[in-house]
């Protein structure tokens, strides 16, 4: 426990980014306070120096013989079982593979996949707080998508509603094919019972599918050993951008059975025994079927690297040490009048992970994001963060708006200026000094409301921009001058 804790501590200011300066509208050049890791976190150190270690003995997967190809296929071999292990997926019924970038190729690629495995069912059922990855594929490739509800306490929404859930298996039945989750919402944070989700698929012999990227860098994730084997997960998809390794693929963990029951979605080098002009063989082999092409190995090997020092320290410790984080944030958030928050803040009820979002009633969320950024050096995401229909049920009232107005709404051509929250998110760097700066920061801009306001113009592309600061970003990195500048030295 205490090698734990300290391992804990050093990590916790191992990360690139975290001394970023930029210098706000009042002239003060100050640290970037990073508040977005939800949308994508820092590199960790570890993983970075891992990736540029391996370089050295940089080679193709796809080559045999040399040390270069040996010392790079044994490492690509290795971040694979690492990963395996990560989610506890037992190796000998489950194989791990990457795609993409994030969480969205795994998912397409799995919706098809589950769509084959059971032909004869063609209805899915997400929940109302899927981000658009988990949503959008599901009803272009697997059929009929049924949204399930959210429980709702004084109001606000929580998890996942489990009577309607059951109601609608119930309703369905043999149609229903699989139900895709998110473990962690990518809005609220709110923490979804996969487990229960799964045994009551699997009852209904359904599988599930979860989405993982909020859950992956935040909270231990046990795909299979349960005593009870119907609370396994059949498929789980997370993010390497949002696990620590910016750059890094997407991952997909799925039952071998489900995919040897059907030709690999993607076909090419490397996953073949045989081709000849007329026919080929796709090898048996896991993962190597389902990974056509030459896969990013840096990538692959610096995320598995952030997942070993993550497993080192232990994923309950660092769960537990967020729920802290969160907890505090949304106490202070709540202590402040004139800022609202989104979904269940009680996490007796329903525990969070990850994301806050909020808006300062009477200021529009992109005003505050950028108040927030211009004045405190504060990054924040803004907007619907890709989950319309979950953002527009939190913000119903505020838009003034009937539920059946809302469905027929363009919400980004009319209504960007309204239809959003602002959202703070964590990351296992993030302090106490960070929810502090936010707090402080948010008592100002409600104290200075118009102030502020006077100071900004609101663009016909819904963007508030300050009227006198106009920060030149390509002046602090810019690509084309970096090549020049390195090119001058060498
Ligand atoms: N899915 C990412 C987010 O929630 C980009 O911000």
């Amino acid at each position: 426990m205490e090698k734990k804790l300290e391992y804990l501590r050093k990590i916790q200011s191992d990360f690139i980014g975290l001394d970023t300066l930029y210098t706000r509208a009042d002239g003060k050049k100050t640290r970037r306070i990073y508040l977005d890791s939800t949308a994508s976190t820092l590199m960790m150190k570890a993983a970075h120096n891992a990736i540029e270690a391996l370089y050295d003995h940089y080679a193709n997967t796809h080559s045999l013989l040399h040390f270069s190809a040996k010392i790079a296929t044994e490492n690509y071999n290795w971040a694979h079982d690492r990963i395996l292990s990560f989610v506890n997926a037992d190796p000998d019924k489950y194989t791990c593979f990457f795609t993409g970038s994030g969480a969205t190729t795994g998912i397409n690629r799995l919706a098809r996949v589950f769509r084959d495995y059971q032909k004869d069912r063609d209805v899915v059922l997400v929940s109302l707080m899927e981000h658009h990855s988990n949503d959008l594929p599901h009803r272009k490739h697997a059929g009929k998508v049924v949204h399930i509800p959210l429980d709702n306490h004084q109001g606000q929404p929580g998890c996942i509603n489990m009577e309607v859930l059951e109601q609608e298996l119930e309703a369905h039945k043999d149609r229903i094919n699989y139900i895709a989750m998110t473990g962690v919402s990518n809005v609220t944070g709110i923490i979804n019972p996969i487990y229960d989700i799964a045994e009551l698929a699997h009852s209904y012999g359904a599988l599930i599918l979860v989405d993982g990227a909020q859950m992956a860098a935040h909270l231990p994730i046990k795909m299979s050993g349960h005593k009870n084997p119907d609370r396994n997960i059949d498929a789980l998809v997370f993010s390497g951008h949002k696990t620590y390794v910016p750059g890094s693929p997407g991952a997909i963990i799925c039952r071998k059975d489900i995919l040897s029951s059907m030709e690999p979605e993607e076909v090419g080098g490397g996953m073949v025994d045989q081709v000849h002009v007329s026919r080929y063989t796709v090898t048996d082999v896991f993962p190597d079927r389902e990974e056509a092409g030459t896969p990013n190995i840096p990538g692959a090997i610096g995320l598995a690297t952030a997942i070993d020092v993550l497993d080192r320290i232990g994923m309950d410790i660092i769960f537990d040490e967020e729920i802290n984080l969160i907890n505090s944030a949304l106490t202070k958030i709540k202590q402040l009048a004139g800022v609202v928050i989104y979904g269940e803040t009680d996490c007796k009820i329903c525990p969070r992970a990850a994301s806050i979002s909020f808006n300062v009633r009477g200021m529009d969320h992109g005003l505050v994001a950028a108040i927030l950024n211009d004045y405190h050096n504060i990054a924040v995401r803004n907007e619907c963060f890709c989950a319309h229909p979950y953002v527009k049920e939190m913000i119903i009232e505020e838009l003034e708006y009937s539920r059946e107005e809302i469905e027929s709404i363009d919400i980004d051509a009319n209504f960007k200026v309204k239809a959003g929250m602002v959202r703070a998110s964590f990351g296992i760097y993030s302090t106490e000094k960070d929810v502090e700066a936010l707090i402080y920061a948010l008592k100002d801009i409600v104290a200075r409301k118009t102030e502020y306001s006077l100071l900004y113009q609101l663009g016909n592309d819904g963007i508030y921009r300050h009227k006198s600061f106009t920060p030149d970003t390509s002046k602090v990195f810019n690509t084309e001058s970096y090549i020049s500048n390195y090119l001058a030295k060498l």
